[in-house]
Formats: C-alpha cells, structure tokens, sequence
C-alpha cells in the first residue's frame, strides 16, 4: 500500500497556511509527526508526503467526527488518538516521548461550524451545544443558562473581549431571556441589546467565542500544553502553533519570547521573530484571515 494518504473527499476542511507551515516544520524522510489538532488532516498529509513514515505519526483530535475522517491515516500506520491535545501531551511527556515535528492548529473545524447540529455557529440555527468532545457533559446552553448574571457578565469581559457595560447588558438580557436553548435565540438576543445597525461584524460574535473558549476551556488546555512542549521535541525537533485569536496568540507569543529571553537557560530558539499573518500571506482559504502562526526548535 502506498505511504501517501488519499486526498480529502469534498476538501471538507481546508488547511490554513499550508506552504508556510510546511516551510517551518522542514520535515525530512522519516522523520515523527505530532498533529496535536489534526482535524481532517490537510497539514498532516502535507507532511506525511515528505516524511514517508506514517507510521511514526501521532494524530490527536477530540472531535469524534475528525477521528473518524483521520481512518486513512490509521489505515497507513499512523496512530490515531481521540483525546484532548492537554491530556495526551502531558502523557506523552511522561511516558518520555520524543517528536521531530509538532503542529497545533487551534480553533474549530470548517465542518464544525459548518453543521447546525453542532452549536458553533451563530448563522445556522441549532442547539446550543459547541462542544468538540462530544463525550464531555457541558455544553454551552449549561454555561448560559447555569452561570450567574456577574459570572457570565465576567467571562463575556475576559474571553469575548467586550467592554465592560456592554458585557453586563448582554449578561442582563440573557438572565431575563432563558432558558436559552438554541444559537439563534442567544444571537437575538445579544442583538437585541445592540443599539443601531452593525456593520461587518455580528454583535454576538464575541458572546460566541467567549462561550465557546468556555465550553471547551480553550485557554486552560494551551496553557497546559505549552508547559510539556519543550520535552516533547527531539533536540533540532520544529514546533509550529497557529491561533486565530487575540487571547491565543497572546499566550503563545508571551511563551515564545520567554523562551527568547532565557539566554542559556532557553530550550527553544524562534524561527519566527514575528508571527506570519494569515491576511498577509494566504488568500487561498477566508479562515487564515484571523490566523498566527509562530515557530520554534528545539536547541
Ligand atoms: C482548525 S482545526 C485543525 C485542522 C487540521 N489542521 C487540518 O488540516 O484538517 C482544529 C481541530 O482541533 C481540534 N481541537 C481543538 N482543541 C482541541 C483540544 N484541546 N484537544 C484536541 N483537539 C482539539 C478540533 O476538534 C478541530 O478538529
């Protein structure tokens, strides 16, 4: 059986990136792959294309839908992980193993935002649900409708970036309107808290992000991550991270300039002094407008 993996069937989710990614991991014939987000595995073919060995590639998703999208890596002898990112790194560090090339793509899915069912997506009505474990108990209507006034008024502040009156406001209407059950209901009523006409950007965009950074305790699981990522890496090991907001890409960013700052003490070296920005390099995919990407090797 050939080692390269078949193309996606309907390019059901598009890498963002591609060729700058690839650029930074380098990867070389029989080299290992860690895809910590592999999702439908655009960046994981890209690179398994060079290495050869699939069999040395771990591929990580909590999404059940990615996982069962990812089989013709399996199929190839790439090992094929259902699990949080956080949780397997940190295994993985223990258990003392090592990777040539590291690739977190954080972020959602295009089918993810795509399908109704799945609760991300403030166009397309369906239940307010944003988990991509779907194993995990929480979902984003818990949170909404469980959480009080000051709470939610809080994380619409710290997780959606939205000033400090109008968080209260949103949080206000949400008390009054719940329970609220489907995405279409919290965006009406986050616009309903708006005053005049919006122009390119719903104003439920940022409630979205903050409930759906919530949900799946995004940050918290980068967090934990970046702590293993050095001891994950082989010594020359690539590690590359793309984010695709704000909050993110300032967790990365503070974590590679500590790195740069460290001197001897440092275990990483960056090979991008700035991040390379989606809207400036890749107009092949409208969801690398938001996206970062930044690299590191290990010393
Ligand atoms: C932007 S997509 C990755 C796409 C992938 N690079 C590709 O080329 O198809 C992000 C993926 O990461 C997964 N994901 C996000 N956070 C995760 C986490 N903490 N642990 C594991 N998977 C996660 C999502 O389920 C989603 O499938």
């Amino acid at each position: 059986m050939s080692k390269n993996i078949p193309p996606q069937q309907l390019h059901i989710h598009i890498p963002v990136l591609l060729k700058q990614v690839v650029e930074q991991l380098a990867p070389r014939p029989g080299e290992s792959y860690l895809d910590l987000t592999a999702g439908y595995g655009g960046h994981a073919r890209a690179i398994l294309a060079h290495t050869q060995a699939p069999e040395r590639a771990v591929l990580v998703d909590r999404d059940q839908m990615a996982v069962d999208a990812l089989k013709p890596f399996a199929e190839r002898g790439a090992s094929v992980i259902h699990d949080s990112y956080a949780e397997y790194a940190q295994e993985a560090s223990e258990a003392g193993k090592r990777f040539d090339m590291i690739l977190v793509d954080l972020g959602v899915s295009s089918p993810q935002l795509d399908k109704a069912i799945r609760g991300f997506s403030l166009q397309r009505d369906g239940p307010l649900d944003m988990r991509m474990d779907q194993r995990q108990q929480r979902s984003a209507a818990d949170i909404v409708n469980r959480t009080s006034k000051t709470e939610l008024a809080e994380l619409l502040e710290l997780y959606g970036e939205e000033p400090k009156k109008q968080a209260l406001r949103i949080a206000t209407a949400i008390i009054r309107a719940r329970p609220v059950t489907t995405t279409e209901q919290l965006a009406n009523v986050i616009l309903s808290t708006h005053r005049g006409a919006y122009q390119k950007t719903h104003p439920a965009t940022r409630t979205f992000q903050a409930i759906r950074i919530v949900t799946n305790d995004e940050l918290g699981q980068l967090e934990k991550l970046l702590e293993v990522v050095p001891e994950l890496l082989t010594p020359g090991g690539r590690i590359a991270i793309i984010s695709f907001h704000s909050l993110e890409d300032r967790r990365v960013k503070r974590f590679f300039a500590e790195q740069a700052n460290a001197g001897y003490e440092a275990s990483l070296s960056l090979l991008t002094k700035k991040a390379i920005r989606g809207k400036l390099v890749d107009d092949s995919n409208p969801r690398a407008r938001s996206a970062s990407l930044r690299a590191a090797v290990k010393k």
